[in-house]
């Protein structure tokens, strides 16, 4: 089983977006996806209400495995999602301390993996905090979306150094690099910020941005990914949320 956390400081850049779709195309390559939501907002857990396990992504800090384990100890057979919801207790994590915390995720992702699923997919909140900090400390890969506008780009070096950081403890952290999202191909400032920051960071930058597309607010208004829209300008969305989706899948090297 590999574990993907999705991360970066600023808000809105597209962190739930990437996850969401991600999370829909592993499903249909077959996969056994969980999802956790560790953002008090709950956006992710909004949009994939659908697959809700009423476990909460609360409980994933303060039990031993073992509750993790009978909970989803008699999944059907096959590709299957399984959301674990945010909630508000969330919010009390960032009082706990990193080792605490880091120390009690770190065992329920691996009774998950006992569990039998392929791939976690870990939706974050906007802030260096001690959820995040923990998802990190227990993941293989870690994807940042980021947005091409100066406060974007102004926060990508403390997230870099976050990471840095975590892959001192956790040497098997893969950074999988930045994803440019809500990208806007005429707009000259988002053009030099590319330019900037593919010059900056050639290693870091992914070759598979996101535009800015109305139909991916759409779908994720509507709980389905953008393939399901039904307009001829989601046709576009599609193939870079796809292409994301394969690199990722690639980078990941998840085995089924
Ligand atoms: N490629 C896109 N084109 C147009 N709108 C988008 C795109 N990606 C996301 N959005 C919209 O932008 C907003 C922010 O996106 P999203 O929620 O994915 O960002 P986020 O980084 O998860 O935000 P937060 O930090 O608040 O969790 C949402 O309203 C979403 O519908
Ligand atoms: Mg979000």
């Amino acid at each position: 089983m590999k574990t993907l956390v999705v991360a970066q400081q600023k808000g809105g850049v597209g962190k739930t977006s990437s996850l969401v779709h991600l999370a829909f195309d592993f499903l249909e390559r077959g996969l056994r996806v969980a999802v956790i939501d560790l953002d008090t907002q709950g956006n992710a857990s909004f949009t994939l209400q659908e697959f809700g396990s009423g476990y909460l992504a609360s409980q994933l800090f303060d039990q031993d495995g073992n509750a993790v384990r009978s909970a989803f100890a008699e999944l059907p057979e096959g590709p299957l999602m399984r959301l674990i919801e945010s909630d508000p207790v969330l919010a009390n994590m960032e009082k706990r301390s990193l080792t605490d915390a880091a120390g009690a995720f770190k065992e329920n992702i691996k009774a998950l993996a006992d569990c039998g699923f392929d791939v976690v997919l870990i939706d974050t909140a906007p802030a260096l905090g001690v959820s995040l900090a923990a998802a990190l400390y227990a993941a293989d890969c870690v994807l940042s979306p980021i947005e091409l506008e100066a406060y974007s780009i102004q926060g990508i070096k403390k997230m870099l150094t976050t990471i840095a950081n975590v892959r001192k403890l956790n040497t098997k952290l893969k950074f999988l690099g930045m994803v440019p999202s809500k990208v806007d191909a005429r707009n000259p400032r988002h053009v030099r910020h590319q330019d900037e920051l593919q010059a900056a960071y050639p290693q870091l930058m992914i070759p598979a941005g996101i535009g800015l597309r109305s139909s991916i607010a759409d779908a994720l208004a509507s709980g389905v990914p953008v393939w399901k829209i039904k307009k001829t300008a989601a046709r576009k969305a599609t193939q870079e949320v796809r292409a994301l989706a394969a690199y990722v899948f690639e980078k990941m090297e998840i085995e089924q």
